[in-house]
């Protein structure tokens, strides 16, 4: 199929991958944008709360702290937080007052906090090191009762605040991957349900070319409509060209036959004037060549103008069966032998008209040549492929025969009546609907092979 191979067009890109791959970079921006605010917004927020904890707890500390009976710091309660009181937990406190015992918390069974960090009656925060790691410390001093300085020192490891903005950023980055491919997966089915259409203009073209239908079937959206309005108006336009051309080349044929035949005439009758015969001769050899012109360009314009109509297709064996008893009638003392392979119910997408024409042509020509038999094999392969075969068992053609066999006019036996167009024609015809056409040597005799292949019987 040269032709078809000519006019597919070249495929840049698909537009599935187009959409899928624009869907895709807008989800990961979405998701990345929804990721980096929620993440920033939730640190901000619990670092904050954080700080204001510890700035309420140092607070607490120095109002529950006040000097005992026996001189030393006491706390009146322990803390509201229990956490303090938890050994190693990360919250601990520290109160010391110079010449007296300090106090500590409960939690701080090992190291210590740096009384310093106290060092202004202003709540001021630094990050230390602590007991289990680097702390945000805070602490202030106050007056005791005798003039000396208290100094409030309470601080909660870093890695507190951490592991609370880490643990919700797995979560959210969990949750995030999830939501992405919940969207990545609707944004496919989008893709889906948005090229329907085109799917299913595409069914309706295969529909076309394999001649279930005769125009482009179904309703399209609006964007879609015009464009498959015009193929289809195209499709009828092209019908009704062939048919046209039919009827021209028909009444072309009609309106110089009969001119011919006078001429034919006119030289007949000269050719028995003495002294005419030389130009009577030239004349009915000009007039022969321009009927054998007439007839083949004939041939060609009814063998659909090279375009099949569209919506038409041929049934195979059943459109065999009234050339062949045609051809039984044609050669009574042959034998016409079918044999097929795979091709109940088989339909081409061809022309039953070229495709009758072809065969009758073929299968004409066997019969004249041969000697008893000539058999017809089909062979429908589930690719597409389609194999039709005639021979017979007559004298054959050499091999420089086979090459001129297909030019116009070329007749090797004078003896058998014909045109010398036939094989011109058969040609022509396989060419128009893309299949080839060969002449073949057998063990004896001759097989014309006419192959297609490819044809979109599914598609
Ligand atoms: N099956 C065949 N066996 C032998 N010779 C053939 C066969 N088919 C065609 N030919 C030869 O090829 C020539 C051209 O065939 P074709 O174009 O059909 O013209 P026509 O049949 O009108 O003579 C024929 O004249 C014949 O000599
Ligand atoms: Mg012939």
């Amino acid at each position: 199929m040269t032709q078809d191979t000519q006019d597919q067009a070249k495929a840049s890109g698909s537009l599935r991958l187009r959409f899928l791959l624009a869907i895709l970079l807008w989800v990961t921006l979405g998701i990345a944008a929804i990721w980096y605010s929620a993440t920033s917004v939730f640190e901000a927020h619990v670092e904050q709360s954080y700080h204001e904890e510890l700035e309420v707890h140092v607070r607490e500390l120095g109002r529950l702290t006040r000097i005992g009976e026996d001189g030393q710091l006491e706390l009146t309660r322990p803390l509201s937080d229990p956490r303090y009181e938890v050994p190693l937990s990360g919250f601990y406190w520290l109160v010391t007052a110079p010449g007296k015992r300090p106090l500590k918390s409960e939690s701080m069974t090992r190291g210590g906090l740096d009384d310093e960090v106290a060092h202004s009656p202003q709540i001021t925060h630094v990050v230390e090191e602590g007991p289990t790691g680097p702390a945000i410390t805070y602490g202030f001093i106050r007056q005791g009762p005798n003039g000396e300085e208290i100094h409030f020192v309470i601080a909660t490891d870093q890695s507190e605040l951490d592991r609370l903005i880490d643990s919700f950023n797995r979560e959210l980055t969990l949750w995030l991957v999830v939501l992405g491919a919940l969207l990545a997966a609707t944004g496919i089915a989008m893709i889906s349900f948005g090229l329907r259409p085109l799917d299913q203009l595409r069914r309706a073209i295969a529909r076309l070319r394999r001649g279930e239908a005769d125009r482009l079937e179904g309703r399209y959206p609006s964007e879609i409509a015009p464009l498959v309005n015009d193929l289809n108006a195209y499709v009828r336009q092209s019908g009704e060209m062939i048919a046209r051309a039919r009827v021209q080349a028909g009444n072309m044929a009609h309106s110089l036959r009969t001119p011919l035949a006078v001429v034919t005439d006119e030289a007949e009758r000269m050719a028995e004037i003495p002294g005419a015969q030389a130009s009577a001769k030239v004349l009915l050899e000009q007039t022969r060549m321009m009927e054998q012109q007439v007839e083949y360009h004939l041939a060609r314009a009814r063998s659909a103008a090279g375009v099949r109509t569209p919506g038409t297709v041929s049934h195979l064996p059943e459109l065999l069966v009234p050339i062949l008893s045609a051809m039984r009638r044609l050669h009574p003392d042959r034998q016409f032998v079918l044999a097929e392979e795979d091709c109940e119910g088989a339909t081409l997408p061809v022309d039953p008209v070229d495709l009758s024409e072809l065969l009758s042509i073929l299968l004409d020509n066997a019969g004249k040549w041969a000697r008893g038999e000539v058999s017809i094999s089909l062979k429908c392969g589930g690719d597409g492929t389609f194999d039709i075969r005639i021979s017979d068992d007559g004298p054959g053609l050499s091999d420089d025969q086979i090459v001129q066999a297909f030019d116009i006019g070329t007749r090797f036996d004078p003896a058998t009546p014909g045109s010398g167009l036939g094989l011109a024609i058969a040609r022509d015809i396989c060419t128009a609907m893309g299949a080839s056409l060969t002449l073949e040597r057998g063990v004896e005799g001759l097989t014309a092979h006419i192959a297609f292949y490819g044809l979109d019987r599914e598609a």
